[in-house]
């Protein structure tokens, strides 16, 4: 059985950022990260506009705090905010020493574009595929570490609890099917978020809430998961990301009547900075997601927005940016929006639609990245510390990643060092169980006449139709309905791939397991939840109500279903106040 000080299990931004923090604490502690998919394909790779972090003279931490914590509708944490925007900056430094080619102000100094809801500019970025740039950078840095055993494309399948404390996971050699414990001292969950439980999203297919659903079934609770953030430009059909950072630049959004609607809105004050290319002095497109995303939904309403097969949509328009400037700050921009929706944008708007992008909730963690389960830890979307309450604000995810990826394996590294035994015939044990708890229900089961594609497919259209950007008590309490459902029927699942080399179809079973558990949560938190805060709009609650919901959700698993509790919100020096995008 191999055995670790450390288990990562997921190989994206935190996941690397963290194995690089454990490795340095201690080169004698052993890493394992342990990935689904080989780490270069893990979804960071797909982050586009930036990360954020105070660099400018013009700006200061106390700015990036208010707008984070405006952005959240307050729902956010504040000394783990103040903890946020006083580390990221020595990150992002960081990660530039490590190799990282953000781009550059014609003077050599780094380089920041505006970014929604952040009222100075403060976005890092190289060129927008920064996501695959910092990913590279992690990468590469791991390799030096002899310490770290990656563990490519392996499948966890069960969090391994003994004697109260988390000791290893159980995970799937998708090359040989074989289930084996690998064991550790302490465990950190960076699988990122759960975007594939609604049909219309930017994620990649490997988003399914594996982690959060790991951490869940162990006891340990997923806070504020009724705060699904909906990016406002993806393109219609495939969900493909449309980076902030075309708007940052000075891209505009404008309905079938050639109107730009945002004009209409009430989207907070404006950037500091006078943008030539934003002619009109107000946030506008750069106004936060939430409000944008609910600004398209009224267009639709209003009858002003497009309409073909793939339903309704927007134009996005950057062609006043000119090629040159294009093809320098927003090259994949272009790139995507010529591949998938066959749109030159230096020619032509592209079509823009909201869509999935975000979970604000997941794992409930401390500042360390550490769980109620002592041994288990969690990092970057997968968790929620929380540093981004109702609404995260673009560019602060990847900057979250490093922050508290790092901060989560210095909190493992030393409780590994702390606890150093473990309970090895227990484990052994359990790694038994679960291999036949795999074989009884899925590999070897005879019978069933449920098919994994149509549970997902219900499941995803309930999430979408019921708790959505906009959602109210009936549509709630039908998916929740409707997911209890799911839940009896998935025991009626058959797999008819039988083989043990690369199971996809078991996969995706186990993936659909863990998706039904994370959207229970999600709609029955939501449920809950009467008022509107951020992206969680209720059509029967329209108002942010502080005195009975100035507080984190926090779903907890039982037999019957999901049981919805609350934790206090951490207000170190701001209290509520209307949301106003910084001062
Ligand atoms: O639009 C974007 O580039 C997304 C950035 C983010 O979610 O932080």
């Amino acid at each position: 059985m191999p055995v670790h000080d450390v288990v990562i299990v997921g190989g994206g931004g935190a996941g690397l950022r963290a194995a690089i923090a454990v490795a340095e604490e201690n080169p004698d502690l052993s890493v394992a990260i342990v990935s689904k998919v080989f780490p270069m394909r893990s979804h960071t790779v797909a982050a586009e506009g930036g990360a954020a972090a105070v660099i400018k003279d013009n700006d200061s931490l106390e700015d990036h705090f208010r707008d984070t914590i405006s952005g959240s509708d307050w729902l956010a944490d504040q000394d783990a905010v103040e903890e946020f925007v006083r580390e990221a900056p020595s990150e992002m430094i960081q990660l530039e020493h490590w190799g990282c080619p953000w781009s550059r102000e014609p003077d050599g100094k780094v380089a920041v574009r505006p970014f929604g809801g952040m009222k100075i500019e403060r976005t890092w970025f190289a060129a927008d595929k920064t996501g695959f740039h910092m990913l590279h950078t992690l990468y590469q840095t791991s390799l030096k570490y002899d310490n770290v055993t990656p563990y490519d494309e392996w499948f966890v399948t069960n969090i391994l609890v003994e004697n109260g404390r988390c000791q290893g996971v159980t995970a799937l050699e998708l090359r040989t099917g074989k289930t084996e414990v690998i064991a550790a001292k302490a465990v950190i969950i960076c699988t990122g978020g759960a975007g594939r439980i609604f049909p219309f999203t930017t994620n990649g297919a490997i988003k399914t809430g594996d982690g959060m659903a790991l951490a869940y079934r162990a006891g340990v609770g997923l806070k504020d998961m009724e705060f699904v953030q909906y990016h406002p430009t993806g393109l219609p059909g495939t969900g493909i990301l449309i980076t902030e950072a075309a708007r940052g630049e000075g891209g505009i959004l404008v309905n079938k009547e050639g109107y730009r609607y945002l004009e209409d809105y009430d989207l907070g004050k404006p950037l500091d900075v006078t943008h030539p290319d934003h002619p009109v002095k107000k946030s506008m497109e750069l106004g936060p997601r939430d409000r944008l995303s609910q600004a398209f939904i009224k267009e639709v309403e209003k009858g002003r927005t497009f309409i073909d097969e793939l339903g309704h949509y927007v134009h996005l328009d950057v062609r006043h940016l000119g090629q040159k400037k294009i093809d320098k700050k927003i090259p994949f921009v272009r790139e995507l929006a010529s591949k998938y929706a066959g749109i030159d944008p230096v020619y032509h708007p592209i079509p823009v639609r909201p869509v999935v992008h975000y979970c604000m909730g997941g794992i409930d963690t401390d500042k360390e990245g550490a769980t109620t389960l002592p041994g288990l830890f969690a990092a970057g979307e997968a968790a929620c510390v929380s540093i981004n309450g109702a609404n995260r604000l673009g560019s602060n995810s990847l900057t979250e990643l490093l922050v508290f990826g790092a901060r989560s394996g210095r909190g493992a590294a030393k409780f590994a060092i702390e606890h150093p035994d473990l309970d090895m015939s227990s484990l052994e044990k359990q790694a038994l169980d679960e291999q036949s708890r795999i074989t009884k229900n899925f590999i070897c089961k005879q019978k069933g006449s449920e098919r994994i594609a149509n549970l997902r497919q219900e499941m995803t259209q309930s999430m979408e139709s019921g708790a959505g950007i906009y959602r109210s008590e009936s549509s709630l309490k039908e998916t929740c309905n409707k997911l209890a459902e799911l839940r009896d029927r998935f025991s009626n699942i058959l797999i008819e791939d039988r083989s043990l080399t690369f199971n996809t179809e078991l996969t995706s079973a186990l993936e659909l397991d863990f998706m039904i558990e994370v959207a229970r949560s999600l709609a029955h938190s939501a449920l809950e939840r009467r008022e509107s805060r951020g992206s969680h709009q209720r059509t029967d609650h329209v108002n942010r109500d502080d005195q009975n919901f100035l507080k984190h959700s926090l779903a907890l698993q039982t037999e019957e279903g999901p049981k919805i509790g609350y934790k206090e919100v951490v207000i170190t020096s701001w209290p509520p106040e209307e949301r106003v995008y910084g001062r």
